[in-house]
This record gives C-alpha cells, structure tokens and sequence, in this order.
C-alpha cells in the first residue's frame, strides 16, 4: 500500500467538501469520491471522512478564524477557502502542530490552484489562524448568544435566532455543543436475537468500538466506531441494522402487535420498516409505501436480501404520493399507520451537518404544508379504535406541535394520546418529534 503523496487527502477533502456545497448529501459525496480511491488504508480514508464532517460541522467557526486571520479574506475563491477551513479545523480541533497542518495545506493548494503564491498566503494565513486560535475563541465565547451561536457553533443566524427567543441561553449552548459532536453509529437489534449476546460479540470482534445500551430505547445499542457493522454477520441475517436510537423511539411509540395489520405511508428505504416487521414477529401484514420509487428499490433489496422479516400476511411495497386521497382498499383498513413525514431534516444536524446550511426559515412552512397535507390523509387509513402515529427528525414547533394541533382541531374523532420531543442536549442521537393519536372507537 503505498503512502498518498503530500496534500493528497486534503485534497480529496476539499473534492468532497465542493460537491457538498454543490448540493450533494455529504454521505454520498464521500461514498462516491472514496470509491475514487480504493488505494486509500481505512486511516487515510477515516481521516478524510473526518475532516469533511469536522469542517461542516465548524464551517462558520472556522470562517470567523479565517477571515481574521486573512487580510482580504473576501478575495479567497472557494477552493482556497475550503483548504483553509481543512487546515483550520486541524488545528482548532485536531490538535496537529501547525507546521504539518501549513505545510500539508501548501502541498494541497498546489495540487489545486498550482503556483506558490498562493500556497504561500495559505501557509500564511494558518500561520495567523494558529497563533491566534485560543485568543479568537475566547473572543467569540465573549459574543452576545445570537452571535455566539453563529459563530463559534456554527448555527446560521436565522435558526439561531430562533433559538435565542424559546430556550435559555444554558440549553442553547448545549444543544449547539451536541450537535457539534460526531454522533454515534446507533443499531437496533431484532427482538428474536440476544442482545447481550450480539453487544459482547461487537464489542469482542472491534476492540476498538465502545458498545453501550441507549438509554430509552430497548433494543438499541450505540457503537463508538461503525468498522464494518453494517456488513457484520447479524446485519445480513437481519438480526441487526443501522438505525439510530430516536427512530427507534418512533417504532417503539408505534407498538406494532403480532397480527396486526400496518401501514408504513412514508417508508423511504425502509429502516423502521424493519424495525415494525421485527416488533410484528412474523405475524400480521404491513403495506410500505412511499412517493420514491428509488428508495422503494432499497427497501426491495432489503426484503429480497432476507433483512426485513416478511411477516405472514404479507409486505407490499407501493409507490403513493401520500399527499393524495388513498386509494379504497386502503381506507380504515389498518390498526396502525406510520408518517415518518419528510421534513426540514433540522433535528439530524449533527448526523448530516450540511442540512443547517440548506435550509431557510421558509422551508418550514412549505414542510408544514406537505406534512398537514399527508396526515390528513393517513387518517383516512386507520380503522375505529387504531392508531396514528406522526413523526419528524426536526423539533421545530411548525412541523411538530403545530401540525398535530391544526389536525385535532379538524379531526374530533382522534384524540392524542403521547407526544415526544427527543433533544440532542439530552442525550439523543438526533431531534425528534413523536406523536401518538387513536381514533375513537365509536367513529363513523
Ligand atoms: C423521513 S423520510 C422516511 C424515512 C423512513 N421511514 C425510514 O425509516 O427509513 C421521509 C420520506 O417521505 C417520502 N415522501 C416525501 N414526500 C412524500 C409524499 N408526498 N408521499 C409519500 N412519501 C413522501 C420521502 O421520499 C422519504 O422517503
């Protein structure tokens, strides 16, 4: 295996780092340019992954650096910036000396922009970066909370806005601080397998990986490092799968029963899919539907791949934009339904950190919208006397409380009978909001 040249992995950063802010979701950026580079050894490729989630994460935080430390910092194109933010975030976060950070991202600039001008102003403004980090963080704790938000954690200013007029200036601290913190690869493990069974064989065969129980959630365990988890034995024979400890939560408040019948109305590629055929134990039916069929495809591989238990009464999958009346045979017909609605995706910013830097305070109320539009149609789904249940990854109150409230107040014949709000700064992988509602059993 031969040693990537000097500034190389920097340099597929940054690649990485472009295809992001082009749009592209930050997993699939580093899966495809990672597959780019077969050569690379799991630490060089671990190190990549690293430095893009770390400068994503402290995006807006290292800017503050940078552009102190640079005398025309709005002259820097965005590949230079981009290097900058991977040297910065070096050594604010990493701890690397400054000498190897400087002279890695002079060997990167080359590659990129070429000509030594330009990796001299690099190296000189990491020079500035690195001898005035401690002096400019104290600075920017010193900021008013808004500023501080934006600022040394990162949070744009509109979401942070938000938060400075609902929650004390401690928990807003602390949920900036959770979300800055890589989060932990989170599986479910199926009901038919022993979980201490399954947590002592993770934790034998990756000395490395940490494997603690999730607080909360009955058969989630939490893995320092993923390493191969997702190929590992007991995910293919379907005895675990990667999900996180709030999405759990959801399949848990949905408490699906042997025998039941389920409608998954927004079932994506199918992670909690598995987790309700898992709960069902082979016994009852579920139809997952979903307006993607590209996601369906996933779901489809899963069940083929023998993943996702197919419970007796079969498991359809069906494409169905759910924002349309559903189709007759649909109509009362189930004991429980599931809209895992799409959302702003706010709650996964520590999972995805790029969505804080998508969104706009505008896509709450086309969300909102979207997601009244879908509940009120699920309704029509559920039998007398079944359930309901609404959840997002996000706790802003318009896509939670809000669409739950405009709905009880059209629908006097379901009655709300939990409600969830999962916070990182409490511990949670991600934010959730969870809802269970029943429909009257005397309904017409
Ligand atoms: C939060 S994701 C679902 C994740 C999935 N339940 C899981 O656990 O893997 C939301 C899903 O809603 C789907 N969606 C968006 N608009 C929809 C619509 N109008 N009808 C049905 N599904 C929709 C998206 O394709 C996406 O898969």
């Amino acid at each position: 295996m031969s040693t990537p040249s000097r500034g190389r992995l920097r340099r597929l950063a940054a690649d990485v780092l472009a295809a992001v802010w082009a749009g592209m979701h930050s997993n699939r950026a580093l899966g495809e340019h990672l597959e780019l580079h077969g050569e690379l050894s799991p630490a060089d490729r671990g190190f990549v992954t690293h430095v893009v989630y770390g400068v994503l994460r402290h995006r807006l935080r290292l800017d503050a650096h940078i552009d102190a430390a640079a005398r025309k910092p709005g002259g820097l194109g965005p590949r230079l910036r981009d290097l900058l933010r991977i040297g910065t975030f070096e050594l604010l976060e990493l701890g690397h000396p400054p000498h190897a950070a400087i002279s890695e991202a002079k060997a990167a600039t080359r590659a990129v922009v070429g000509g030594g001008p330009m990796a001299a102003a690099v190296g000189g403004i990491l020079a500035t970066v690195a001898k005035q980090a401690a002096h400019r963080d104290a600075e920017l704790d010193e900021l008013p909370l808004l500023d501080r938000l934006e600022r040394r954690y990162s949070i744009p200013r509109w979401w942070a806005g938000r938060w400075v007029r609902t929650l004390s200036p401690d928990r807003a601290i602390a949920r900036a601080q959770a979300i800055a913190r890589p989060p932990p690869v989170e599986v479910c493990v199926a009901p038919h397998a022993d979980l201490e069974t399954i947590a002592t064989t993770l934790a034998e065969r990756r000395t490395h990986a940490r494997v603690v129980r999730i607080e909360g959630v009955p058969r989630g365990l939490a893995l320092s490092a993923a390493g191969d988890v997702f190929y590992a034995p007991e995910a293919t024979a379907g005895d675990l799968w990667v999900q996180s400890g709030p999405s759990q939560r959801v399949g848990h408040v949905l408490d699906p029963q042997p025998g039941e019948s389920v409608l998954d109305l927004c079932a994506g590629r199918g992670t909690k899919t598995q987790q309700i055929a898992a709960l069902l134990g082979g016994r009852g039916r579920i139809v997952a539907a979903d307006v993607d069929p590209r996601r369906l495809d996933d779901l489809r591989d899963r069940l083929a791949a023998g993943r996702i238990r197919r419970p007796d009464g079969g498991l359809e999958v069906i494409v169905h934009d759910a924002t349309e009346p559903v189709p007759e045979p649909w109509r009362e017909a189930f004991d429980a339904v599931l809209v895992d609605a799409p959302c702003t995706g706010l709650g996964e910013a520590a999972r995805h950190p790029e969505v804080r830097y998508r969104r706009r305070f505008e896509d709450l109320a086309a969300c909102q919208a979207r997601q009244r539009s879908i509940l009120t149609e699920a309704a029509a789904t559920v039998r007398p006397g079944g359930r309901l249940v609404y959840a997002v990854c996000s706790t802003e109150a318009e896509e939670g409380p809000d669409v739950l409230a405009a709905f009880i107040r059209d629908r006097g014949d379901f009655e709300v009978t939990h409600t969830e709000t999962l916070q990182p700064e409490d511990g949670w992988s991600a934010g959730f909001f969870v809802a269970r509602l029943e429909r009257r059993i005397d309904a017409a």
